[in-house]
């Protein structure tokens, strides 16, 4: 069922650029986000993510640049004339009203007559799937129930945009998982353009249509989840999205194909390279995600192998860390299967063998 009763926007963000006094907050971001998608600002704590979306929706005025919702200019207009639905970290229910007058609450304030009101909370309650529960006041409701309140609430008079700036962070992480599920179908059943702000990288990885990836208020990249785990376009998006290995190397082009020059005499097969890397000599990382290194009992004649040296494990269930020293490469982390691992000795020699790995640009040498 599509609860939406209009057609949703798409977004135009044009170098929208924010300073505070000196500092640079926001530097230039463009961003076109197609109606309906589902786009999440994923960075550390200050890269500019909230300020941005405090820009959308009006409470901080930009210094420069242009915010549309289609073709209509939308950033000289006051808040409340943005059509933006909003939920933050504190979700921030009025305590004092029922969960039904909570979600009812921005159709009371544009005039929307009662029959009306009550059949599209009505439909908001099945799609937060909380039918049955609107005469209870938020503080009898668990968190995460209340959270889904605060997303019908933003969702309730077809807002152009939602904003969410870290909805789940106040629950604790196995309620947040499941809620994260929620908010993903809620938003694709809804089929409302929406912008999720998080600095948690799974989180990111699990509900977005893309990511866009912030650094000291600029992007670093924009990609689809696949896309920004399977190959960062910078050193900060090797290191920020998933688990990797980033060992210090040397574009070498030289037989026709990219391989990664370590020290004096190892030359190793780069997979994939960042799209600017093709000059030879470029000082660069060489990047291994932990599941794409394969453990082996040791065989000195096996081509393409090292001999690792187990420093640590750490057991997790269905999968397990292997720390290892590796001559040339130092100190690497492998995640295999526990079955495939069983027990592997502390200070045992394995044969490492490496299935996939990816280049990106190192800044300084
Ligand atoms: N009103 C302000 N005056 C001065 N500096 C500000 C103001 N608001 C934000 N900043 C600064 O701008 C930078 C970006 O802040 P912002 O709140 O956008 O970060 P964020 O990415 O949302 O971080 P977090 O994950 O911690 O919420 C920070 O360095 C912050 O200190
Ligand atoms: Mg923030």
């Amino acid at each position: 069922m599509n609860t939406s009763n209009n057609v949703a926007q798409p977004v135009h963000i044009d170098r929208v650029r924010k300073t505070f006094g000196e500092f640079v907050a926001v530097r230039e971001m463009s961003l076109d986000i197609a109606a309906g998608e589902f786009v999440t600002f994923l960075g550390p704590s200050g890269c500019g993510k909230s300020t941005t979306l405090k820009m959308l929706s009006g409470l901080l005025p930009q210094d420069s640049g242009e915010i549309r919702f289609g073709h209509k200019r939308i950033d000289m207009l006051p808040p409340n004339k943005r059509n933006i639905g909003l939920v933050f970290q504190n979700y921030a229910l009025f305590p004092h009203m029922s969960v039904a007058e909570n979600i009812a609450f921005g159709l009371r304030m544009r005039g929307w007559s009662r029959a009306a009101k009550d059949k599209r909370v009505d439909q908001l309650l099945q799609l937060v799937r909380l039918e049955g529960l609107g005469g209870r006041k938020p503080e009898q409701l668990s968190g995460g129930q209340q959270q889904r309140v605060a997303v019908a609430r933003a969702l309730a008079f077809n807002p152009d945009l939602v904003l969410l700036d870290e909805p789940l962070s106040n629950l604790d992480a196995k309620l947040r998982e499941q809620v994260r599920l929620d908010l993903r179908d809620i938003q694709r059943e809804a089929n409302q353009t929406t912008i999720f702000v998080t600095h948690d990288q799974v989180e990111a990885l699990v509900m977005s249509d893309r990511i866009v990836l912030m650094n000291k208020g600029g992007v670093e990249q924009v990609g689809t989840p696949y896309e920004l785990y399977a190959t960062p376009t910078t050193e900060f998006g090797a290191r920020f999205v998933g688990a990797n290995n980033l060992v210090a190397a040397t574009l070498d082009m030289s037989s026709g194909t990219a391989q990664a020059r370590i020290g004096a005499d190892l030359a190793l097969p780069i997979t994939t390279c960042a799209a600017d890397l093709d000059k030879d000599g470029t000082t660069i990382w060489f990047c291994v995600r932990p599941e794409h290194l394969a453990l082996r009992p040791w065989n000195k004649e096996g081509e393409g192998q090292f001999a690792g040296r187990v420093l640590d494990k750490i057991y997790q269930g269905t999968t397990v860390l292997v720390d290892l020293d590796v001559t040339g490469l130092g100190t690497i982390r492998a995640e295999r299967a526990a079955l495939e691992v069983g027990d592997l000795p502390i200070g045992a020699y394995i044969g490492v063998h490496i299935e996939r790995s990816h280049a990106v640009a190192r800044s300084t040498g």
